[in-house]
């Protein structure tokens, strides 16, 4: 366990800025071991601080949203990032916390959110085979032979030089299907039904990996 020292805390977690730190430590009750402080650069184990009674945030921060419709998953567009669902404290860590992947901003559901940048790469990368459940509302109704192309390991979406690995297709009904994909390709879903000459007009993502989000209404999230 390593000792830092309290404004690198207090800055890293999003609690204030370093500079401010001195002020910080007068309006809140920042302890060691139940010993209030006053003085930023006094070093401490993470797991010895506490701020108004409250543990200090860990110190990686990895959550489950259901994210809602409406809602980027950039930090950098103009319209309403899922970022801002999130407290404050936490939209200030440094490093930042970023989506795992991305949804559309039109798309629901299972999504993570995580500072640990080799957690989030070990996630994203292509080799990381993670399944994905997604439930699609089609605007046309099925034909009855998407689930042998998707399942087949040879569709080649339109720009793309290599086929999708085998997807799962379980029918609800004629317009709705649940569809499990291995890859996360730009905008895959859409394009996949794009491909049988269908369209996707709602899509939500029930789980990622072995996380649903079952228990949380639209914009929740809990820690992992
Ligand atoms: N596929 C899509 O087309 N959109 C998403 O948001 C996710 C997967």
């Amino acid at each position: 366990m390593k000792l830092k020292r309290l404004d690198g805390y207090l800055s890293k977690l999003g609690y204030c800025t370093r500079g401010d730190a001195r002020k910080f430590m007068k309006m809140h009750e920042v302890k060691i071991k139940n010993e209030r402080i006053f003085n930023p650069s006094l070093k401490a184990i993470h797991s010895d601080i506490s701020i108004d009674t409250e543990p200090l945030d860990g110190e990686t921060l990895t959550i489950l949203m259901n994210k809602p419709e409406g809602v980027v998953c950039s930090h950098d567009d103009s319209g309403k990032l899922i970022y801002s669902l999130l407290p404050s404290r936490w939209q200030d860590r440094n490093p930042k916390l970023s989506t795992v992947g991305r949804l559309d901003r039109d798309t629901t559901g299972a999504i993570l959110l995580t500072d640990d940048g080799e957690l989030n790469h070990k996630l994203t990368s292509p080799k990381s085979n993670i399944s994905k459940i997604y439930k699609v509302t089609l605007a046309h109704p099925l034909k009855g032979d998407e689930a042998l192309i998707f399942g087949s390991g040879e569709l080649i979406l339109n720009g793309e030089t290599k086929p999708l690995l085998p997807a799962t297709l379980t029918i609800v009904d004629e317009l709705t299907v649940l569809l499990e994909i291995v890859e996360g390709k730009y905008h895959q879903v859409k394009r996949m039904f794009g491909a049988v000459a269908n369209r996707v007009i709602a899509l939500h993502r029930v789980s990622f990996n072995s996380y649903t989000i079952d228990d949380l209404a639209e914009g929740e999230y809990k820690i992992l």
